[in-house]
């Protein structure tokens, strides 16, 4: 297993700057929402750390649930087909959804899951993301709360994997492609 340390290029965003930026995230949305109960939908895996780090900030009652996506393509490059592979526990009719995404990047991803919420019906459906990589965007989506605006780079820590290792990384970093050597996983099916 190769030290990450050989191809980490630079720290995008801090531990502290990501905490900071979080917490504002939490006391916004607790103000947008205030009166009302908040259900936060996290998109596994890269959305957990951001999610479990911003509820702790949100003071209306709030509830959680979870769903997973598959995108098809190859390593770092999503291709519009987006697949459900774990879908809600919950109903979200006449609920106000907010959806915690770790990063919007061509915009397949969101689009397809907005898409696939609408029809259940929501009385409110937004989504907030950590991260948003706005030069990739192939498809518009809405974002209503956006962590940071990153520039056109892979990046990896705090949720976000460089082939399924170190999302547990407090910080997030930005990859030097050229000193990375891939461990050899299939290219098929991406998980998020
Ligand atoms: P989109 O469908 O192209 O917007 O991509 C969304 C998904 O691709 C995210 O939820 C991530 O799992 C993954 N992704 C996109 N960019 C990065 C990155 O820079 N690092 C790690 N994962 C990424
Ligand atoms: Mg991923």
């Amino acid at each position: 297993m190769q030290d990450y340390h050989e191809y980490l290029d630079e720290i995008l965003v801090t531990e502290e700057a990501l905490q900071k930026r979080i917490a504002e995230l939490g006391r916004e949305i607790s103000r947008d929402y205030q009166d009302k109960c908040l259900h936060l939908i996290c998109i596994l895996r890269g959305g957990v750390l951001f999610l479990t780090d911003l509820m702790r900030h949100i003071t209306v009652p709030n509830t959680i649930d979870f769903m997973a996506v598959s995108s098809y393509g190859t390593h770092r490059q999503s291709t519009g087909q987006v697949r459900i592979t774990l879908d809600l526990k919950d109903d979200i009719h006449d609920r106000h959804v907010l959806l915690v995404e770790d990063i919007v990047d061509s915009g397949y991803t969101i689009a397809s899951v907005l898409e696939f919420l609408e029809t259940r019906h929501p009385k409110t459906l937004k989504v907030c993301t950590l991260l948003d990589k706005p030069q990739r965007r192939e498809v518009k989506v809405p974002i209503h709360y956006r962590g940071f605006l990153i520039p056109n780079k892979f990046v990896f820590g705090y949720g976000l994997d460089m082939d399924e290792y170190h999302r547990n990384l407090p910080f997030i970093a930005t990859v030097n492609l050229d000193h990375y050597r891939p461990a050899g996983k299939g290219e098929e099916d991406q998980s998020d």
